[in-house]
């Protein structure tokens, strides 16, 4: 049987990662799996919680632990946290097997989408407000996805675009 690589979302909070990815496997006929949905299935408690009671680490060991384990997948659909492939193990080891691509999106959009949004434990205020510590997230992780080799740009289109699109450029499989 052909190898089959997984087909890797990634990308900042809000650019549609679990709603394409779902469509995407939906269309392919392919398994779908969402790393946050997986990780809160797991700890029987949401992402906030976990980030409440154990802290960002423990759940960036969890996230650690995950990608290791997908990717000795094959022919899956998984959509990343938007902070899963910051550290470059896990996007070298998610590559090995897996075609990775970026979801990219304006931050006024992404404002628009993400501002309010009460599950995102990384955009709670500090010291900054939350305006700010979304660009500053931003802009810390742009090198990180600077290394992902396929970029797409979201801000402008429907899930159901971007799924075509992205369906339209998938290497002969
Ligand atoms: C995070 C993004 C979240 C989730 C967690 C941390 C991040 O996923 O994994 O809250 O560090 O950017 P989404 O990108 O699906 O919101």
């Amino acid at each position: 049987m052909m190898f089959a690589p997984n087909i890797v979302l990634a990308g900042f909070m809000g650019t549609g990662k679990s709603i394409i990815g779902k469509q995407l496997a939906h269309k392919l006929s392919l398994p779908f799996l969402d790393m946050d949905e997986l990780i809160e299935e797991r700890e029987g408690r949401s992402i906030n919680q976990i980030f409440a009671t154990d802290g960002e680490p423990y759940f960036r060991q969890l996230e650690v632990a995950l990608c290791q384990e997908l990717a000795k997948r094959s022919g899956s659909v998984i959509a990343t946290g938007g902070g899963t492939l910051i550290p470059e193990a896990n996007f070298k080891v998610m590559a090995e097997t897996g075609l990775v691509i970026c979801l990219d999106c304006e931050p006024d959009a992404l404002w628009q989408r993400i501002g309010d949004s009460e599950n995102r434990p990384m955009l709670a205020e500090q010291d900054e407000t939350r305006l700010n510590r979304l660009m500053n997230l931003l802009k810390q992780r742009q090198p990180a996805y600077q290394r992902i080799p396929y970029h797409i740009d979201v801000t402008h289109h429907s899930p159901v675009e971007l799924v075509e699109q992205i369906i339209k450029n998938l290497p002969s499989r």
